[in-house]
């Protein structure tokens, strides 16, 4: 039997029908959450228009004899939406609460995340291959300033004053740096460590000094305004041109690779006497000749010499008792040349593209 329209009864069954429809929608997206829930609260039992409130304004014309009757059944009925509501409330909570801490949760079974890790550059991994080969033969590494006076980086060397790197073509001078040999530029080479480090310990020295050095050149594939030189020095009692042959030779060989050789023909060097330019056997073609050393089976790696008395003495250690020698070599180029980078460029461009590889 169906209740009759507007009446309480209807109500309920309208109440129940709704609440189990809502659930059995909610379902599929599961199930009702807060604001579902609130919704219905506010058709229900809504201060303004929640049909419970509806049915209470109707009281005034429900018979006189009636009236005690219908309005138990509105509280009866308002109270079974606030039971019904309340349970459906609850429960949405503790999903949502569920919902939420499992967002939080690990999922052990993701891959990690890519998690990018610094790299050493080209021109680091080298300069410690380097220093390492020396290290093995007693070296130790200094120091000394990129910005240097006159006096260490061309005069205490040797250089004859109208010598052309000191011409402001070739070397960055600094402005109001002074005059004469207090004039400040920035180091055309690492050789003004070799001033500093003579002055400031006694024979026997054997250090090595990685640094970077300017010259005033236009940037091109193989030319760079600021580039990278090795330095080494040795100065003790006794110290030949044999000892500098050897000590090259093994750097070679353990740099290089067992079967390096090295090649010395003379050249010229103010701080050296006499000068030498060394060259490795060409290890990508064991000497028979390829694009990488042009063809002639050797590549020039370094300039080194026997340390002039001159020198010497600027460094304040007596030429009579003590020689020396010592040897520069350009890390950019090392690298270039153990790596195959065609194009100086590339060391300082900071492009990931190029540094993010394992050198
Ligand atoms: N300083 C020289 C250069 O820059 C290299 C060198 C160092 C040569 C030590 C001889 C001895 O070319």
């Amino acid at each position: 039997m169906t209740p009759p329209p507007g009446s309480v009864e209807e109500a309920r069954l309208l109440l129940a029908s709704e609440l189990e429809e809502a659930v059995r929608e909610a379902a599929a997206r599961g199930g009702l959450l807060p604001a579902d829930v609130q919704g219905l609260r506010v058709r229900w039992l809504g201060k303004k228009q929640g049909v419970v409130t509806a049915l209470l304004t109707r009281l005034r014309d429900v018979p006189k004899d009636e009236k005690a009757a219908f309005g138990a059944g509105v509280n009866a009925l308002k109270q079974e939406a606030e039971e019904r509501l309340a349970r459906l409330e609850a429960e949405a909570e503790a999903r949502a609460a569920a919902a939420a801490e499992a967002a939080k949760a690990v999922d052990v079974t993701l891959p990690p995340r890519a998690f990018p890790t610094g790299r050493l550059h080209p021109l680091t991994v080298v300069r410690r291959r380097i220093e390492a080969s020396f290290r093995g033969l007693g070296y130790e590494v200094a120091d000394g300033p990129e910005i240097e006076s006159d006096w260490y980086n061309f005069e205490s060397l040797n250089f004859a004053p109208d010598h052309p790197a000191r011409d402001a073509v070739d070397t960055f001078f600094v402005k109001g740096g002074g005059e004469g040999r207090d004039a400040l530029l920035l180091r055309t080479h690492t050789s003004p460590v070799q001033m500093r480090t003579m002055e400031g310990r006694k024979p026997p020295i054997r250090v090595l000094c990685p640094g970077r050095v300017y010259r005033k050149d236009d940037i091109d594939p193989r030319h760079s305004p600021v580039f990278h030189q090795m330095e080494g020095l040795v100065v003790d009692e006794g110290i030949t041109f044999a000892h500098l042959r050897g000590t090259l030779a093994a750097f070679a060989r353990s740099f290089f690779g067992g079967r390096a050789e090295v090649r010395l023909a003379p050249t010229f060097f103010p701080f050296v006497e006499p000068g030498v330019d060394c060259a490795v056997s060409c290890v990508f073609c064991d000497r028979k000749g390829c694009r990488i050393c042009s063809y002639s089976g050797w590549i020039e790696i370094m300039g080194a010499g026997m340390v002039h008395p001159n020198v010497l003495a600027n460094g304040g250690i007596d030429p009579e008792r003590y020689t020396g020698f010592a040897f520069g070599m350009g890390i950019d180029r090392i690298a270039m040349l153990v790596y195959g980078i065609p194009d100086l460029r590339l060391l300082f461009e900071n492009d990931l593209r190029f540094l993010d590889r394992t050198w």
